[in-house]
């Protein structure tokens, strides 16, 4: 807008006509740059991961009579994303030290699975997650409750046949920050400490 009005000031119309063109090139440019947000750890956009979450969910899903509720709280998204993102670090943290190892063999491409969930375990603690922070949090709370109560066996298939849910999750929400201004940049940092 205040670039078009700038050049018809400046610029007679004739040569209005010459730089139409460019101004146009010039805004599919940045359209094209538009953010398609980042992820904050790569393996959110591989596809190859993708497709290792949905395989070793619905193997799980295939010895759940889906008779039970599900574990996974659902999300209101409308609050700061970080910190949603941040609450599922912490779940996913739960599900690489507590639930994907009673799994091991359970499927070929669970070894893929923990692979690349454990790197996007470590992008979000290095990008600021205080993973322990969101320790206390009521949904990390009602869904370690609700796998207890389930228990055993059916509560680890139960959790594995989600874990497409968890990742959706992350894709979703753990995306850098728009740039717009300084302030929103420096409140990323307050992602840790609040809740
Ligand atoms: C997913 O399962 C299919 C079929 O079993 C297999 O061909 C493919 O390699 C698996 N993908 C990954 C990423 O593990
Ligand atoms: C992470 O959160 C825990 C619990 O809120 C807190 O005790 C700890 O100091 C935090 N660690 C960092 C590095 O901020
Ligand atoms: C956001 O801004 C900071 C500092 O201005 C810059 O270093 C960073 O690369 C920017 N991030 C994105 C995703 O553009
Ligand atoms: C930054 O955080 C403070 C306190 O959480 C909030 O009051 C303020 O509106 C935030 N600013 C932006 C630009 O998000």
């Amino acid at each position: 807008m205040k670039l078009a009005t700038l050049v018809s000031v400046l610029c007679p119309a004739a040569a209005m006509l010459v730089l139409l063109p460019l101004l146009l090139i010039g805004c599919g440019e940045q359209v094209a740059a538009l953010p398609v947000d980042q992820p904050l750890s790569k393996p959110l956009r591989d596809p190859e991961t993708y497709q290792a979450v949905r395989n070793v969910s619905q193997h799980a899903q295939q010895t759940d009579d889906g008779s039970s509720a599900r574990l996974m709280p659902r999300v209101k998204a409308d609050q700061d994303h970080l910190k949603i993102c941040c609450l599922h670090a912490n779940i996913l943290d739960f599900y690489l030290n507590n639930i994907l190892h009673h799994r091991d063999n359970a499927h070929p491409s669970m070894h893929r699975l923990k692979t690349d969930l454990t790197r996007v375990s470590e992008d979000l603690q290095t990008h600021g997650c205080n993973v322990t922070h969101y320790h206390d949090h009521h949904h990390a709370v009602e869904f370690r409750r609700k796998l207890a109560r389930m228990g055993g066996e059916q509560g680890i298939n139960k959790a594995v046949g989600e874990i497409d849910i968890l990742f959706t999750y992350l894709q979703d929400f753990c995306l850098h920050p728009r740039n717009s201004t300084a302030a929103a940049t420096a409140n990323t940092s307050a992602v840790s400490t609040e809740q």
